[in-house]
């Protein structure tokens, strides 16, 4: 079953009106005029995905959001339901980022919760994963990986509701990546443990996008590894030049 790839946009908490909507505008611009094998996301902060749907209006780029609470709504102060994003047309959610893990301290329980509620409301969770540091120096990459799939992907995860972004904590926003070999070996053991999870026809179909660093001097190599299905890319999708051009190195399918 061939994998088409998923070019990601995490903005993070990163723009305001002003320069969202030039960054998004452009996105829009350059996908409408070029041609791509590839699929693209962006996901904006929650103040500008309004906006931003509207800036990437008759572009086939989807909009996604970067958290979500498992409820459907109620007393949740601060927090956004799996309804409300896709009340905004949001395709997408992405779960269990590093940085939601470290900064509010969420399990993987927690972030399996929150992917089942969206996928009840028909949201395809990117569902991020990957070691520290001194998780890799102490040769535990895979077993970490592998328990984060076991622990956060739920039973019923299909290929079509169901991304999953590998990041090495260590390589987001670093500047420093993994080598080609180490991110395929990575994918490959992820896909394994897809495979014990959810059975082998649909874990040979769900993408496995590689995060951390990505920029267009290095997309190439990485977006041509055998389980390596598009790219979540943090600081260069600030860029839209740096996004679309990460883009062009995307193979057709895998
Ligand atoms: P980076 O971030 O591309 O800035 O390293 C990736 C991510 O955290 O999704």
């Amino acid at each position: 079953m061939a994998r088409k790839m998923l070019i990601a946009g995490n903005w993070k908490m990163n723009c305001l009106t002003a320069d969202g909507t030039t960054l998004a505008k452009e996105i829009a611009r350059q996908v409408k005029e070029n041609k791509f094998d590839c699929e693209f996301l962006v996901c904006p902060p929650f103040t500008l995905l309004a906006m931003v749907k509207k800036c990437l209006r008759g572009a086939k780029v989807a909009l996604g959001a970067q958290d979500v609470h498992f409820a459907d709504k109620g007393a949740h102060t601060g927090d956004i339901s799996p309804y409300m994003l896709a009340d905004l047309g949001c395709k997408y959610v992405i779960i269990g980022h590093s940085e939601r893990r470290t900064d509010h301290g969420e399990s993987n329980e927690l972030i399996e919760k929150k992917v089942v509620a969206a996928h009840n409301v028909g949201l395809t969770t990117v569902i991020c994963i990957g070691e520290t540091l001194e998780e890799r120096e102490n040769g535990r990459t895979i077993q970490v990986c592998q328990n984060e799939i076991f622990g956060s992907v739920p039973e019923d995860a299909t290929a079509k509701n169901t991304v999953i972004a590998y990041e090495p904590i260590w390589a987001i926003g670093t500047g420093k990546t993994p080598t080609a070999a180490d991110v395929e070996e990575v994918h490959a053991a992820v896909r394994k443990a897809l495979a014990k999870k959810l059975g082998r026809s649909t874990a040979e179909k769900i993408r496995i996008l590689y995060g951390g660093s990505v920029k267009p001097s290095n997309a190439k190599e990485f977006l041509a590894l055998p389980d390596v299905d598009g790219a979540l890319i943090g600081g260069a999708s600030l860029k839209a030049d740096d996004f679309i051009e990460i883009a062009k190195n995307a193979p057709k399918l895998k």
